[in-house]
């Protein structure tokens, strides 16, 4: 099977969301779910489809959708999961089974408590599980980084003859080095049996700074699939960046004998999607898709670049979806503009009521703002849906003057029910923060509070993150307003309505022993 397709599975809305505090509504991940499309990518890991009827709606909302790309669900190697998962991927154009257990000494001692001829049995039960759904199953050996070769090599046989179509070789813990990993790749595919016969892919962790690296490295020895996410978004340290691995193998085709579908200039707004929904900022000097990884501050580079411009830059910057930033509407845009416009960045429109309130908060924005950016439109859409939300933000006053000390006056919408608060504090947003405590008692701890702008100039809107840790579980609201003190209070507020949620089941730790 060996060809020089490589085969783009992004899995942003599955590890991406194991991020604390990432969780992302339906809603939201079927937005990035139809960005992801467009961008290309081959096969969209939606979720793990047992972790909470939430997300097994999500990922059978998405299949239903999703026309281009395959749906994956993830799956532990366990009846009920593989179940979960084939139930939600069944009405897909394309959809995919993966399925996994670990194969490490640690893991299979510590977590599962099984022994080797235990795993290669419920590897291969869980191929057959899968494949009454579909014929398209990927098996992945967790932590196969620090798993025996011998026995990967053997489980890997097995589930081949199992009838298994993708093998996935996970470092999940980011421990690899590209030079091993590439040669972990070189080996398998000699010494596994009929390995011409499936796809190899590879799945990187960040954790010592090499998911790309290892990736390439994977790439380079025969992988031709690489799963990673937009960003490198993901648990702890992330995974492999979707964005430097395309880029890579593109700018030096010369050393990658591969294509992707993957078109480049959808990067940048898949980026910047990403970003908003999940409150993940984007680090200014993160390649291809840091503000700065394209702009020149010496006075020497950019003489450079005006010269000519391959003296300082390999790629350009159009060619992954810089400068795309288009005015879209303004405050004389009708309701069917908009409407237009929504449907061709994929925000859905659920309801008559829901189009109403989008575009009341449309106008609201275009009062204040004179252009309305496509980020603009996004983070409107963002955030819980405000029309059911437990908490609501009805009203706010907040005085502040040098020497005085600030105080907020506060009115909310709890269930229904409206609520008063006034706090002093030693700012405006300390001030709002503890009037919303004094009516919600959540006792939750703020573990960060982040003010970006969504586009530029001062008109532009504040995009406010604000993460809580409440008993152990990290939640991230996000709220946007041009008054950053407005957009805290419906930041605070959508963090607790998050808390509000169901928890979501990490299908790597949690229960972790029940396959
Ligand atoms: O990192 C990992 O091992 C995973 C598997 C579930 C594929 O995410
Ligand atoms: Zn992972």
């Amino acid at each position: 099977m060996s060809s020089n397709q490589l085969i783009i599975f992004d899995t942003t809305l599955r590890d991406g969301e194991q991020s604390p505090g990432a969780a992302m509504t339906k809603e939201e991940k079927i937005r990035v779910a139809r960005q992801l499309e467009r961008l290309g990518v081959d096969v969209i890991e939606a979720g793990f489809a047992a972790a909470s009827p939430g997300d097994f709606d999500a990922i059978s909302s998405i299949a239903n959708i999703i026309k281009d790309s395959t749906i994956c669900s993830l799956a532990r190697a366990n009846e009920k999961d593989i179940a979960r998962a084939g139930e939600a991927i069944r009405h897909a154009n394309r959809g995919r089974v993966h399925t996994f257990i670990a194969t490490s000494p640690i893991h299979m001692q510590h977590k599962l408590r099984m022994s080797e001829d235990q795993v290669v049995e419920q590897a291969v039960k869980a191929i057959g599980w899968a494949r009454q759904y579909t014929d398209d199953v990927e098996f992945s050996a967790e932590d196969a980084a620090r798993s025996d070769m011998d026995f990967l090599v053997r489980i890997f046989d097995a589930v081949i003859q199992a009838g298994v179509k993708t093998i996935n070789v996970p470092d999940t813990v980011g421990y690899m080095i590209p030079e091993v990993w590439g040669a972990r790749f070189k080996d398998l595919l000699e010494r596994v049996p009929n390995s011409d016969k499936v796809i190899w892919s590879t799945h990187c962790h960040n954790d010592l700074g090499m998911a790309v690296a290892n990736s390439l490295a994977a790439v380079q020895n025969g992988a031709r699939q690489v799963e990673c996410t937009i960003n490198g978004l993901g648990e702890r340290a992330g995974n492999a960046s979707l964005e430097e691995i395309v880029m890579a193998t593109r700018v030096r085709k010369d050393l990658f004998d591969v294509t992707t579908n993957i078109r480049s200039e959808e990067i940048v707004p898949t980026s910047r999607l990403v970003s908003t929904i999940t409150g993940y900022v984007v680090q200014p000097n993160k390649a291809i898709v840091g503000a700065n990884a394209f702009a020149h501050e010496s006075g020497i580079h950019q003489d450079g670049v005006l010269k000519h411009r391959e003296t300082y830059e390999i790629m350009r910057a159009e060619d992954v979806g810089w400068k795309t930033n288009k005015l879209t509407l303004g405050k004389l845009s009708g309701r069917a503009a908009f409407r237009a416009r929504l449907d061709e960045i994929g925000i859905a429109i659920e309801s008559d009521e829901h189009l109403n309130e989008l575009f009341r908060r449309f106008k609201d924005l275009a009062d204040r703002k004179a252009e309305i950016f496509d980020e603009d439109l996004h983070a409107l859409a963002s955030g819980q849906d405000t029309l059911t939300a437990k908490y609501q933000l009805k009203e706010l006053e907040v005085t502040s003057k040098t020497g005085q000390t600030p105080r907020a006056h506060l009115l909310l919408s709890v269930d229904g029910k409206e609520a008063a608060a006034a706090e002093n504090g030693s700012g405006p947003v300390d001030a709002v923060f503890k009037a919303i405590e004094v009516i919600a008692k959540s006792k939750a701890t703020l573990e960060l509070y982040q003010v970006n702008a969504i586009t530029s100039g001062t008109d532009s809107q504040g995009e406010v993150l604000v993460r809580l840790n409440k008993d152990g579980r990290i939640v991230t609201g996000q709220g946007a307003d041009t008054d950053i003190v407005i957009a805290s209070a419906k930041a605070y507020l959508s963090a607790l309505n998050w808390l509000g949620t169901e928890a979501k089941t990490n299908p790597q730790k949690d229960e972790a022993t029940a396959i």
